[in-house]
């Protein structure tokens, strides 16, 4: 057993969010373009005493909105893996550099980041296809959590097949005061559709090709989500803050998931300085980040041995 293990565990958004009817069970099946990019959140895992539980401390913008107990998802990963030679006697100290509640799977990265952490600490070598099952139990976007780069979603997002992406893309973040439930967005969602036919979802071609060629201004026009208009119905002022985007230049902006982060897509780094500066400037928003991706999911940055 190790003394500590790091594991960072990256933000996502949804370069298409295509939202099928709801199936019985409540979910809905969904064809989604997961993207990862470079907000982290950090997470440290130590070994307590046996008999300590699973002690939780989360620091960083917006700590104090996070549950420390037996409800943050990094704390069912832990229990998750009793299963498979873990220990609930564990410490989490969680760096949050995620939106919490933001659209971003701020609290999946956690869970992913335990599911890695704990598998390093005790040496227990699950597979990536073990590891994948697992998170598949805890929610929809644990499983692409850990697997980072761009990949697409179906079922209820947990089925995820690589997608051919050339280059780098330059996004900027605008984060909203305050969050947004995931399931009132898919309620106000299915409400927003009542009486209208919900076609079964895809994602479009011309997203897909223009990730192929490496076509920021193609992927721009590309970026779809099927619940903007909740969101948007839910928080009237992101239509503003969508608004702003394009007229400072943004090649395309959408709401992240369920939201209410806003993500918006530049020509290059210095564009993205530009569309960040503008909109610190305009004050129609929280606060703002820079960000690029495809990055990598779940991974270990740094581990300790016993002295
Ligand atoms: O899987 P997860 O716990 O992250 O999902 C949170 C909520 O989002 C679910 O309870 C459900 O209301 C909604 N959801 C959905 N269909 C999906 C994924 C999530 O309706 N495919």
């Amino acid at each position: 057993m190790l003394a500590s293990v790091t594991v960072r565990a990256p933000a996502k958004v949804n370069l298409a969010l295509a939202v099928g009817p709801r199936r019985d069970d409540g979910y809905h099946d969904l064809a989604t373009v997961f993207h990862a990019v470079s907000l982290y959140d950090d997470l440290v895992a130590t070994p307590l005493a046996p008999g300590s539980g699973t002690q939780i401390v989360v620091e960083g913008d917006q700590s104090d909105e996070v549950p420390v107990d037996a409800s943050n998802l990094a704390a069912k990963a832990v229990q998750a893996m009793l299963d498979y030679g873990g220990s609930a006697d564990v410490s989490l100290t969680i760096g949050k550099g995620i939106p919490v509640a933001g659209g971003m799977a701020g609290g999946s990265a956690d869970a992913a980041a335990a599911l890695v952490a704990i598998d390093a600490l005790y040496e227990l070598g699950l597979t990536r296809e073990e590891l994948h099952a697992v998170a598949a139990t805890l929610g929809s976007d644990v499983p692409f959590s850990l697997h980072g780069g761009t990949a697409l979603g179906t079922g209820t997002g947990t089925e995820l097949t690589t997608a051919m992406v050339r280059g780098t893309y330059h996004w900027v973040i605008v984060l909203a005061e305050g969050g947004l439930s995931t399931p009132q967005v898919y309620r106000e969602c299915d409400r927003l559709r009542e009486g209208s036919p919900v076609p079964e979802p895809e994602v479009p071609d011309e997203l897909m090709a223009a990730l192929r060629r490496g076509d920021a201004h193609a992927l721009g026009r590309a970026l779809h989500n099927d619940l903007q208009p909740a969101a948007m119905s839910l928080r009237p002022h992101l239509a503003h803050v969508l608004s702003v985007g394009h007229e400072y230049g943004a090649l395309g902006g959408l709401i992240s998931g369920s939201g209410p982060t806003c993500a918006f897509l530049a020509r290059d780094d210095e564009h993205a300085l530009d569309l960040a500066v503008a909109f610190t400037a305009s004050g129609v928003c929280r606060s703002v980040r820079r960000a690029h991706g495809p990055v990598q999911g779940a991974r270990v940055v740094d581990q300790r041995d016993v002295a």
